[in-house]
Order: C-alpha cells, then structure tokens, then sequence
C-alpha cells in the first residue's frame, strides 16, 4: 500500500545512516571513520585499520595489544570443520568453499545463534570470526595444492600469521618476505570498507532478520563473488591474460567494449559511485610497480594493463561515461606476484573486507535497524481464472 518509488539497483536510495565510511564519488575521495585512505595505508597495519573500523576509533599500543591477544586465542578452527576441506572436489572454487565454511562455523559455535546477545557474546563472536578468517582462507589455499594445512602461530602478527598459513610449510619456519607482508597490509587496508556495496547491503539486509553473524558474513561473501562486484579481480587477470595471448592489441579489445552487442566489458573499469579516479586505485598502481620492482618480477600483462588504461583514457566512450579503473584493475597483479592463484583473488578480498563488514553488521544491530525489505511495482498478471490440468 501507499506510494512506491521504483530505484532498480538502488541507485539513489540511502537505507541506512552510517558513521564508518565515507565516500565522496566525484571528487574521488575514501575515509574510514574520518582517516584519508591514503594515510592509513602508508602508516597503519591491517588490524589496527580493523579495529578502527568496528570499534570507532584507532586502538591506543595496550588496546591493539589485548585485541591481537584475543584474536590469538581463537586462531583454531574446529577440528571436525577438516572434513569439509576433505568433501570439497579439489578443484571447486575458493569462494564456493569459503561461503559454505563461515555459514558452518555458525554450527560449531552456537553461541552465536542468539538473535539478542549481550554486547559481550556478539564481541566474542566478532573475535572468534576476525580469528579464524586467515585459518580458512589460507587452508582453502593448502587444499587446492594438495598440501598439509599449516596451524596458525600466535607469536606472529595477523597478516604474518595468515602468510605463513598460506606460504609456510608445515615442517619448517619459513621466512615471509617484509615487502610481501607490507604488500599484504596494504591491500587489506584499501579493501576493508566501502560504505553500503552489494555485499556489504547484503550483510546489512541479512543481518537485519535477526539471522547470526557468521550467516549474514556469508551471504556478504556470495555477493562478492561476482564479476561485477568482488570478482572483478579475477576477472581483469583472465582477461588481461587473453589479450595477451590474442596478440596483445588493446584497441582491439577497447572497441569490443564500446560494441553494445558484445557482452565484454572492460574488467576493472567503472563504478557506480566514482565519477572520477578510484583513490584506491589510485594507490595499487604504485604499489605494483613497487612491489614488482622490489621483487625483481617482470609480468607482461602489468604492460598490457597500463596500455589499456592510457587507451581507456583518452576515448571519448569512457571519458563521456567517466569510466575509470577501480580498485580492481592493479589488484590481481599484485596477487599474482605475491604468488597467488588467479581463483584465490576473490577470497583476499573477502579476507580484507570482512572487519567493514562485521563494522556495519555491529552499526545495523545497534542502530536497531528495522528488517531490510524493499518495495516492488508489480506487473503481472491480474485475475486469471484458475484452468485445471488437464484444459490447459
Ligand atoms: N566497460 C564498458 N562499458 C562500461 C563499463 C565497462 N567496464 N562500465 C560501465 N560501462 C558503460 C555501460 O555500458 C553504460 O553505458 P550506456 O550508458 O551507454 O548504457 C555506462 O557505462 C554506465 O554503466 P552502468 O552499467 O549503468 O553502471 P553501473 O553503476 O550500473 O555499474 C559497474 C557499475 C562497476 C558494475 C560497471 O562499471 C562494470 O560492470 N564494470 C566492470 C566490472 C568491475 O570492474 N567491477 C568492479 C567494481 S569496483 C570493486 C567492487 O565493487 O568490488
């Protein structure tokens, strides 16, 4: 009943009145809790950046101290939780399997179940999720090799922590490269919020049900999953790789995503928000020309990237449309040469955004947001005489 706005895509409809991030689309501009992006990723760590983000302000040195204590205590994943890892098809993609593993967490930790936890239940819920997050991720990744999983060692810090899980071997100290875990740190920071996204809508909306955290994190997960949203990542590697072995002419592939009868769409272009440059990528395209140099990595398709880029830029199509690279563009780069697989991109970024998405989970809950459910125009059909089966 009553009068309703259609908006396809929400494109001009706020749902929510937050205080995490901010984000200003035609003057390219990001801040978490009043900090520029630029400076939290040249001076902050990944789980300060956290902390920040869910509890409101930066942590004070005895703060972060306690909040990685707590998170070290809860490193573990159920023991039992070892038989999805063995059900999965080796080959099934990480996203699949990541979804899947942080709903059922919600199944070895109950606790969480209570739709009205006290502040300190819904905390421990948050610290056991921040902490068992890099376990999953980096087991997915040990899965898909076919090696033993490492266990988390709670003398190292969280993104070190997550690295040797990843890189380490389960029989000797490995020693993780500092630009990598700066690299790590960095990326992490640039993908932990963007104010109300698909999956961070989707977390908001699931978790306005009442529904347990872990449940409402894994819908947030799926709907980063696609190309269009947290995808975009894999997506812009695949593609970058075709042009590659296509010959390497960006014109080419440009005019294809000009052509409104071609489905291609140049991956890692464009955004709903940004009007102008993405500052996020803004700062990955130095940092991969950094992190490529340090590493003394030549990769042809960071060539192919720029090359795109500078086309991009300079045609009418995109400028008029004011298309220009996200955060996903240099990304995927980054990855690869940190020795990523191209299927593991999506669930870094997952691993990034999960504390802006626990973050707003938290405002939604404490807000006491009312249940998420938008209106519709219908335009079906009306009055039908009802025809049994066999007249039809
Ligand atoms: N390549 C070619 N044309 C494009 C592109 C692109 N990447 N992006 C937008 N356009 C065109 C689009 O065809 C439309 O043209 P017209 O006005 O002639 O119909 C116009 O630009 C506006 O695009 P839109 O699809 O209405 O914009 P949207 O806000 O609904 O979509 C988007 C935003 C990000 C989904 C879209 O730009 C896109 O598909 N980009 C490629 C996928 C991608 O890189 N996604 C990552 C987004 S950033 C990180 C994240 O969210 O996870």
């Amino acid at each position: 009943s009553g009068f309703v706005t259609l908006d396809t895509g929400y494109k001009n409809t706020g749902c929510t009145k937050s205080a995490i991030t901010f984000l200003d689309g035609e003057k390219g501009i990001l801040k978490y809790r009043g900090y520029g992006i630029e400076e939290l990723a040249e001076k902050s760590s990944f789980i300060e950046v956290a902390y920040l983000l869910i509890y409101g302000s930066l942590p004070t040195a005895d703060q972060l101290k306690d909040f990685q204590f707590q998170i070290s205590r809860h490193t573990l994943v159920h023991e039992d939780m070892k038989k999805f890892f063995d059900g999965f098809p080796s080959k099934s993609h990480p996203m699949g399997q990541l979804c899947s593993l942080v709903c059922s967490l919600s199944a070895f930790y109950p606790e969480s179940l209570s739709p009205h936890p006290t502040k300190e239940e819904q905390n421990l819920t948050i610290i056991k999720l921040l902490a068992k997050m890099p376990t999953i991720v980096s087991w997915i990744y040990k899965k898909s090799l076919g090696h033993p999983i490492v266990y988390p060692q709670n003398k190292l810090d969280y993104v070190s922590n997550y690295l040797n899980m990843t890189f380490g071997q389960r029989t000797e100290e490995v020693e993780i490269d500092p630009v990598v875990v700066s690299a790590m740190n960095t990326l992490l920071i640039l993908h932990a919020d963007h104010e109300q996204n698909c999956s961070t809508s989707t977390v908001r909306i699931v978790g306005s049900s009442e529904c347990n955290l872990y449940a409402s994190i894994s819908a947030g997960i799926s709907a980063l999953w696609g190309p269009l949203h947290g995808g975009a990542n894999q997506a812009v590697i695949e593609m970058l790789e075709k042009i590659k072995n296509d010959g390497g002419d960006t014109e080419k592939w440009i005019a294809k995503a000009k052509d409104k009868n071609d489905p291609f769409r140049l991956m890692g272009f464009g955004h709903r928000v940004y009007k102008n440059f993405d500052p996020r990528a803004k700062i990955i395209k130095k940092a991969c020309d950094d992190i490529l140099d340090k590493l003394g990595i030549d990769d042809p398709v960071l060539d192919i990237a720029k090359k795109l880029e500078e086309v991009a830029l300079s045609d009418p199509y995109f400028v008029e449309r004011k298309l220009y690279p996200n955060v996903d563009f240099y990304s995927g780069i980054i990855y690869r040469a940190l020795g990523f697989p191209t299927d593991m991109f999506t669930v870094l970024f997952a691993l990034g955004r999960l504390p802006g998405w626990i973050a707003q989970w938290k405002e939604m809950r404490e807000n006491k947001e009312p249940i998420g459910r938008p209106r519709q125009i219908y335009i079906g059909e009306t009055d039908r005489a009802f025809v049994g089966i066999g007249d039809r």
